[in-house]
């Protein structure tokens, strides 16, 4: 006999989408339940993005989820981009009339919200199989799937596909409702988290001939590092030595500013893509974060648009159950959609700037070194840059 349960929103996918959603329903005392194909300890060690808009930021705060994230994210007022032998510093801070970013990781995030949610005994079912939908399209929805203890059926009013790129929600709409929209870039990131302190207070975006890199960090202890690869290639193909004399070619670090090393506690290659679905609504099945549109990472962008998606959806059920009105429901997919693009062109941008693409000429690589340049040199555009960086406001 599988387990039936009833609930208001049934809910695809624990990252932050998900858990961010489950969190604010259950403060608006609206019921809800997850299911995540993973398990607990898997969704709290995936080491992911570590950018956080000031918005991103502000919400956390204002929903009462801020104690660590104050405590231990690490504001930045401005970053640094190294190109052509330039150093420039970005002024987010002044540049944006005081907005900062912080450095605080994606798992820290999940942390905090599955504490919260755990703490009120919310109904939270992890390492389910099968997941799949019903009556999407018939106003009785239904999530099924199998657990540890047998099956599992979810009846509920709506469903949220917060299930990633890779989740069984997107593709549950029938074929040819939604418009796909994407773009493959021909490279990826090998990304690293090491036990080493970071060289700089500040985050370092650096374009060279031999493709682009990212230097970050996580806290005194630990850093985090991009560097441009190949797509095909083997994270286990980069020994540590090779990553570290890469990095330190790559940000054209000086004699005095050797990159401190530590051991390699987790790579990982990630393949880079734009991917946006029209619309993010089919019948009762709403789709939110990276099951609707990815961002190559370029931008830092991928949890944030998560984080806005979820505020505007959250809005849209609150005003459901407490107002009988789908105003702001049917407005999701639009209202999402216009800042999704904004942040896509951004992304995309900062992607071409920052990497060398295979068949690369040399006018093209003059132009992303004036791109550099205009972009750092000129105070509306350095301003514009900024502005998208700390993040554009939420439209929810
Ligand atoms: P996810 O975090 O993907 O969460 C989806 C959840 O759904 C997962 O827990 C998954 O296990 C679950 N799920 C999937 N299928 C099913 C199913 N069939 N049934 C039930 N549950 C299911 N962004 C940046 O800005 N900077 C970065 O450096 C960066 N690095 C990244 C590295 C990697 C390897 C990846 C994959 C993404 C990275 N991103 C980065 C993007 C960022 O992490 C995502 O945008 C963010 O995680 C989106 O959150 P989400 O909740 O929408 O999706
Ligand atoms: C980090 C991730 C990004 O996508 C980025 O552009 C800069 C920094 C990070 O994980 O710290």
């Amino acid at each position: 006999m599988p387990v039936k349960i009833r609930t208001q929103v049934g809910i695809i996918g624990a990252g932050p989408a998900g858990l961010l959603l489950a969190y604010m329903l259950r403060r608006a005392g609206i019921d809800s339940v997850i299911l995540e194909k993973r398990s607990r300890s898997y969704i709290l060690g995936r080491v992911r993005a570590g950018v956080m808009e000031q918005a991103t930021r502000d919400l956390l705060i204002e929903l009462g989820l801020g104690d660590r994230l104050c405590r231990d994210g690490l504001l930045h007022k401005g970053f640094e981009i190294r190109f052509a032998n330039e150093r420039r510093r970005i002024d987010l801070s002044e540049l944006t009339g005081g907005k900062v970013i912080t450095v605080y990781g994606q798992q820290e995030v999940v942390k905090d919200l599955l504490a919260a949610l755990e703490q009120e005994n919310y109904p939270l079912h992890f390492e389910i199989d099968d997941v799949h939908l019903e009556g999407i399209d018939e106003g009785a929805p239904c999530i099924r799937g199998r657990g540890a203890e047998g099956p599992i059926e979810i009846s509920c009013d709506f469903i949220a596909g917060c299930d990633g790129f890779y989740g069984v929600s997107r593709p549950s709409i029938p074929d040819g409702v939604l418009s796909v929209l994407s773009r493959e870039y021909p490279f990826a990131w090998l990304s690293i988290l090491a036990e080493a302190p970071s060289a700089s207070h500040e985050l370092i975006y650096a374009h060279h001939q031999r493709g682009g890199a990212i230097y970050s960090m996580r806290n005194k202890r630990l850093s985090r590092h991009n560097l441009q690869c190949d797509p095909d290639g083997a994270a286990k193909s980069w020994p540590a030595d090779k990553i570290w004399d890469e990095l330190e070619v790559r940000l054209n670090a000086d004699n005095s500013e050797r990159l401190p090393r530590g051991p390699i506690l987790d790579r990982v290659i990630t393949r880079m893509r734009s991917f946006v679905v029209e619309p993010m609504q089919y019948g009762s099945l709403f789709l939110a974060g990276d099951a609707a549109h990815i961002v190559p990472p370029t931008g830092a962008k991928g949890m944030n648009l998560a984080v806005a998606d979820i505020k505007c959806l959250a809005a849209g059920f609150i005003e459901h159950y407490r107002a009988g009105r789908r105003d702001k429901l049917n407005a999701y997919s639009t209202i999402c959609l216009a800042r999704i693009w904004r942040v896509q062109r951004f992304s995309w941008w900062m992607t071409s700037m920052f990497h060398r693409f295979p068949d690369q000429d040399t006018f093209t690589a003059h132009m992303q070194i004036a791109e550099l340049d205009h972009a750092t040199g000129s105070q509306a555009a350095a301003a514009s840059l900024a502005e998208n960086y700390v993040g554009l406001p939420h439209s929810c």
